[in-house]
């Protein structure tokens, strides 16, 4: 459908909705992250945090005009979806974590399935090698998405305002198209370059071949056309229909494996959250098909028992103690983590106290453990992926962490579609017995098999105290999302940091396999690096852990304090 066309099919809503749509406004600072945003944006209401200021406008105009937290979270996925293709979607999935006014809680699963004609040795080329760039890059590597089904889901159970409400600010942002900043500018670049044999690709994320530079507008025609059948007819608006037509049109194209009957039969689910219980405190995370909700809890498990404020933050008894649980809590992902549906997946004997005592029996103080690559290693998993919180002014919280698994995905955009695939079957195990130290893993509960959802890191959080909300997290970054997520609860339980000191501080991060600690640049002394490596451990310095969009509420005001992570200057919190 030509612009005009779509134009006029929308006007009757522009006239109601255009003064929603904020306009731009955008002052990015650019010095070291860590010196940064020192204090969080109060609101006395509402609030929205995440990757892109724009999208937390949405989101918070959304809470503005009487909307929940779901209606905000929800309108601010699809903004994401135009204004952060890198991550944001609605050719992906995730997890949205829903904490209630009354203290309840629910847990909405969009996570990606593999197609019906999936099995586990689909990464095996005729002579059986494994084939990593099949595994990960190709049309094989599309799931079938979930975000839209998701949302659609969180919708029709806990959402107030009409649909059409929260799908328009998209459709009109990708159809009039906002300024691109620097690092979209190159982001985009190197997607074009990379995925020059997809002419889809190419159309929707540059000028006819020329770089989008920074301060160009961006229009995505397409994307705008797929949103308002989106907005028009809900989840049939991307599972059957048009939308679905091009998606298997698209797979047909590459060889992908998605069929009309995958789409269609598509659900997105409800699930119990992970509870936990730490110093007084309830953590709310997110269950199987993602391994985080279980991983942080059975982490602050084994913590509880030690006075980490005692110990000083990030000292190195800290951090040995903290990277010992790291190394212990992500053996046992390796070992039984997948998805519930197809697995049995001990998840209540992985969050007792019982099983952390147990797990922490042979941890010494003076000596580092050691991770043998008995049963798994570990596996590429790229830094892109994205998280953004909401709380509005009831006191509702939302935890959403969606992804395109790596940055931008498969990098194939659905022809006439505008949008673009995941590569999430890059999150199963490459094979079954694949095994080995360099990073291949074929355990079985995680190996790709008909209508399974494969295992996730991220771990969309909420952290509550006799009955009130307290925080609300989440971050970025494949497996180190579950310790990102770890010290920002931290932080702010143990150390009693504000949220945003919380989020700016430096993060470690350790995985089982690789057996090493890795601490984020500018994140502790040589002294400390020295202490840990006479423990017995491999420390490497460097790089940017996560992107942790939080709130907190103020315990004296109630005021929502948002704190979007420094270490990306686009990412914003917006209240009211
Ligand atoms: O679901 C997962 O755990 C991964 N596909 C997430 C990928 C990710 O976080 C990449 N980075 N930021």
């Amino acid at each position: 459908m030509s612009a005009p066309r779509l134009r006029l099919l929308v006007l009757p809503l522009v006239v109601v909705l255009s003064a929603l749509v904020p306009a731009s406004e955008a002052v990015f600072p650019t010095a070291s992250f860590r010196v940064q945003s020192s204090d969080p944006v109060r609101a006395p209401q509402g609030m929205v945090v995440s990757e892109h200021w724009r999208a937390s406008e949405v989101g918070r105009d959304v809470l503005a005009a009487g909307g929940n937290a779901v209606d905000a979270a929800i309108a601010t996925g699809l903004a994401l979806a135009v204004t952060h293709p890198s991550a944001g979607n609605i050719g992906g999935g995730g997890f949205m974590v829903i904490r209630f006014p009354n203290g309840s809680s629910t847990a909405i699963d969009f996570r990606e399935k593999a197609p019906m004609a999936a099995n586990p040795e689909m990464w095996l080329d005729e002579r059986g090698e494994y084939d990593r760039q099949l595994h990960h890059y190709s049309h094989k590597a599309v799931g079938v998405p979930g975000t839209v089904a998701g949302f659609d889901k969180a919708h029709r159970l806990y959402g107030d305002m009409n649909w059409e409400r929260l799908v328009y600010p998209s459709m009109a942002l990708a159809q009039d198209g906002f300024e691109v900043h620097d690092g979209l500018a190159g982001g985009l670049e190197r997607l074009v370059e990379r995925m020059e044999r997809y002419p889809a690709t190419v159309q929707a994320f540059s000028k006819n071949g020329r770089a989008y530079q920074e301060g160009d507008t961006i229009r995505q025609l397409d994307l705008a056309t797929t949103l308002q059948r989106i907005m028009l007819n809900r989840r049939d608006g991307f599972y059957v229909g048009e939308t679905a037509r091009l998606i298997v049109e698209e797979m047909r194209r590459g060889g992908g494996l998605i069929t009309a009957e995958d789409l269609e039969m598509y659900q997105a689910r409800e699930r119990a959250p992970i509870h936990g219980r730490y110093r007084g405190y309830d953590v709310i995370g997110m269950p199987p098909p993602s391994s985080g909700g279980v991983a942080v809890v059975s982490m602050l498990n084994m913590l509880e028992p030690f006075d980490l404020s005692a110990m000083g933050h990030n000292t190195a008894p800290y951090i040995h103690l903290v990277a010992e649980t790291m190394r212990r809590a992500f053996r046992d992902r390796a070992q039984y983590l997948a998805d519930r549906d197809v697995v049995d997946v001990p998840v209540h004997r992985l969050t007792t106290k019982a099983h952390a005592r147990a797990l922490m029996s042979d941890f010494q103080t003076d000596a580092a453990g050691v991770s043998a690559p008995s049963d798994v290693a570990a596996d590429h998993e790229s830094p892109e992926t994205t998280h953004y919180s909401v709380v509005d002014s009831d006191g509702m919280a939302v935890s959403v962490t969606y992804t395109l698994e790596a940055g931008y995905g498969s990098g194939i955009t659905v022809g006439g579609g505008g949008f673009l695939l995941n590569n999430e079957m890059g999150d199963f195990n490459a094979g079954p017995g694949l095994t080995d130290e360099n990073g291949l893993i074929g355990t079985a509960p995680n190996l790709a098999r008909p209508q399974q959802r494969m295992l996730s890191s991220m771990s969309p959080t909420i952290v509550a105290r006799d009955g009130n909300l307290v925080a609300v997290v989440g971050s970025p970054g494949g497996r180190t999302i579950i310790n990102t997520v770890l010290q920002v609860v931290l932080n702010v339980i143990d150390f009693d940091m504000d949220i945003q000191s919380a989020v700016n501080a430096a993060r470690i991060h350790h995985q089982w396999l690789p057996d090493r600690i890795r601490i984020e640049e500018d994140g502790t002394s040589e002294y400390t690096v020295e202490l840990l490596e006479s423990l017995g451990h491999t420390v490497s310095l460097g790089g940017r852990q996560g992107l942790a969009h939080s709130i907190m509420i103020d315990p004296r005001t109630g005021e929502r304090l948002g704190a979007a992570d420094p270490r990306n200057p686009n990412a914003g919190a917006r209240g009211h």
